[in-house]
């Protein structure tokens, strides 16, 4: 969604809020501006486009167009008006003194628009950050208080979420900056200081981040930041340093963001698996959950969104066999209207790349306002979901840049596949043999994962026979239904080809109809207790006219080979090991299917990489 970046210095700041922009348009977005005081002009100067980010930075030359050395840069994610020229921010205020770029949704906008229409104020723009720039100003300018002061009142009258930056013509050395239910960091610099929305727009200038948390004001000067709570008192923010390389977010000579990440997927899972076992035992850092309370939990539900809630189908079987506690998947967007029964003895474990997704964070807050203790697993360090969490077990995948998410599934799996582990030692439902298979299994996983990506060519070629089918069908049971869930939104996500996931024995009753000649379904049949009825599945569609791409184990290829029309395959593998190699192929294939098709696979049409708007 909407990517925020602002920077005080003395260096030329257009070229930087360019820069910084292109680093979060994986975010994202449909139309970008930037807002830089001059000192030629003695005020403000706007520059917005619709579009591509290149279509404002040709029209800067790459940022030389523009004088001063303090400003502020967005790229929007269309919600209030459609993406144009005078709905991208910055928005600026009638009299052009305040710029604002924001990130979130201000809930109250119309009546707070309605009063300053009231009062005299034209605008020009449908957005709903209009309001914020209109407001400031009307502050600012009839009751006469300085720029800080007028923002404090604003943030006492907006509803919603935002994440704020905000330049003042008048105090051109410093910017303002506040955070509510929207990420924001702050970063130190050496003579300069900037704002973003996510580490990725600065790493570049500076490793010296902090948090911004709710209700937070931040005063950016070149000299240094002034941090303010809710009630604007001072406060001291904890300064964190972030220590991954700044390549980690850029190609290095990849043709795209997600093909590097489903590379990288090995590295990530040695990353963050190994730390976590020690003498043979699954460890976990400040693991702030204890013994006592674990044996007492009734049930864990997960809550999550997208591929991560995918993660939590796979979770929930994996959990209830080694622990024999109930486990309930939800969405996290119908959770908090579900009325779920939750209380003091249900772990709720929460999965999310980000940590910033809306619905999931509230969907924590839910399960906190009913008693329940928050397990969190989240890539993103520091983030909203992080920070709100009881405990947080991280992924460690590095930056995932690509909208489409792949090494964050992989990980969070192996994190929950962790996790299964711990508790079921803890509660005592998994054999001392088992625990120990297991682990040398995880252990092993990374290996048999490259394993699986030397077979790139092959997926290619298969890609080459299918990519232009205008409608497939992944099917499956038990662990293999819930990776045809991921395979086929990934499939569909960047494709475009309309894609569903049945569990197979759903086939009969009704989805059956829909398959005739030439209609193409994966058939997946990794899991080795269900391979002969993922063959009867086979024979069923494939009578009917389906053309079947079969995925299963190396064991079960040649017996799979009699019925489908074409078979990849994954090592043998522990039954707990099977999503975790399942899920490469069909990324590859989803990655080269759209590749042919020629999307644009990194940045999906309508996707945001995190959803904070609800
Ligand atoms: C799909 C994808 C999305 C995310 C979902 C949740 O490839 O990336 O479905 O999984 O938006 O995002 P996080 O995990 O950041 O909460």
């Amino acid at each position: 969604m909407c990517g925020i970046v602002g920077y005080v210095g003395s260096e030329q700041v257009a070229p930087i809020l360019l820069d910084g922009l292109s680093k979060l348009e994986y975010r994202g977005y449909d139309s970008a501006g930037v807002a830089v005081y001059s000192p030629q002009h003695h005020g403000l100067v706007v520059e917005k486009a619709k579009g591509r980010l290149q279509v404002l930075s040709d029209m800067l030359h790459g940022g030389a167009d523009l004088d001063g050395t303090v400003g502020i840069g967005h790229t929007r994610w269309a919600t209030h008006g459609a993406p144009s020229d005078v709905n991208s921010h910055p928005q600026v205020s009638r009299s052009g003194k305040i710029a604002v770029v924001h990130n979130g949704i201000i809930e109250n906008y119309a009546e707070l628009k309605q009063f300053l229409e009231e009062q005299g104020v034209p605008f020009t723009s449908e957005t709903d950050t209009e309001v914020v720039a209109q407001l400031i100003a009307y502050f600012y300018e009839s009751e006469q208080v300085d720029i800080l002061d007028a923002v404090g009142r604003v943030l006492r009258r907006i509803e919603g979420a935002y994440a704020l930056g905000i330049l003042c013509a008048d105090a051109p050395d410093q910017l303002i900056a506040v955070r509510k239910d929207s990420p924001l960091i702050l970063g130190y610099g050496d003579g300069c200081n900037f704002l973003a929305s996510d580490v990725t727009a600065i790493i570049r200038h500076t490793r010296e981040v902090s948090y911004m948390d709710d209700g937070e004001v931040a005063v950016l000067t070149r000299e240094g930041i002034r941090c303010y709570n809710h009630l604007m008192q001072p406060i001291e923010k904890e300064i964190c340093h972030v220590d991954w390389e700044v390549d980690a977010a850029e190609k290095g000579g990849y043709e795209h963001f997600m093909f590097k990440e489903i590379m990288e997927q090995p590295e990530a899972l040695r990353r963050c698996i190994f730390p976590r076992v020690r003498d043979g035992q699954v460890y976990f850092e400040d693991f702030g959950l204890s013994d006592d309370y674990l044996r007492s939990i009734s049930k864990i539900y997960i809550v999550a969104c997208g591929s991560s809630y995918h993660v939590g189908m796979v979770g929930k079987y994996h959990l209830e066999r080694l622990t024999r506690k109930p486990v309930e998947v939800a969405l996290a967007s119908e959770f908090r209207y579900m009325d779920p029964i939750v209380d003091e003895s249900t772990l709720v474990v929460v999965i999310s790349q980000s940590g910033e997704t809306l619905d999931t964070m509230a969907a924590l807050r839910e399960a906190k306002r009913l008693g329940a203790k928050i397990l969190s697993i989240v890539n993103v360090v520091g983030s909203s979901i992080a920070r709100e969490s009881d405990v947080v077990l991280y992924t460690w995948a590095g930056p995932e840049i690509a909208v489409a998410t792949t090494k964050g599934y992989s990980t969070q799996l192996a994190v929950v596949n962790l996790l299964a582990l711990y508790l079921g030692k803890l509660l005592g439902t998994l054999g001392e043999q088992e625990y120990h298979a297991i682990l040398e299994e995880m252990l092993r996983l990374p290996e048999k994962m490259d394993q699986v990506l030397t077979h790139v060519n092959e997926i290619q070629y298969l890609a080459s026979q299918y990519f232009n089918h205008d409608s497939v069908f992944f099917i499956g049971r038990n662990v293999d239904y819930a990776l045809g869930l991921e395979g086929s939104l990934k499939l569909k996500e960047i494709s475009y080809i309309h894609s569903e996931a049945y569990a197979s024995g759903e086939l009969k009753h009704g989805t059956i109809s829909l398959i005739e000649d030439g209609t193409l379904v994966v058939a997946l049949g990794t899991y080795h207790k269900l391979f002969e009825k993922a063959m009867s599945n086979v024979v069923e569609v494939k009578a009917r006219g389906a053309d079947v791409l079969a995925l299963t184990t190396e064991g079960r290829r040649e017996e799979m080979a009699k019925n489908a029309t074409a078979v990849l395959t994954i090592p043998d593998a522990h039954d707990l090991m099977l999503p975790s190699l399942g899920v490469v192929p069909l990324q590859l294939f989803a990655y080269y299917v759209a590749l042919m098709r020629g999307c644009d696979i990194d940045k999906p049409r309508n996707l945001a990489k995190s959803v904070t708007v609800e």
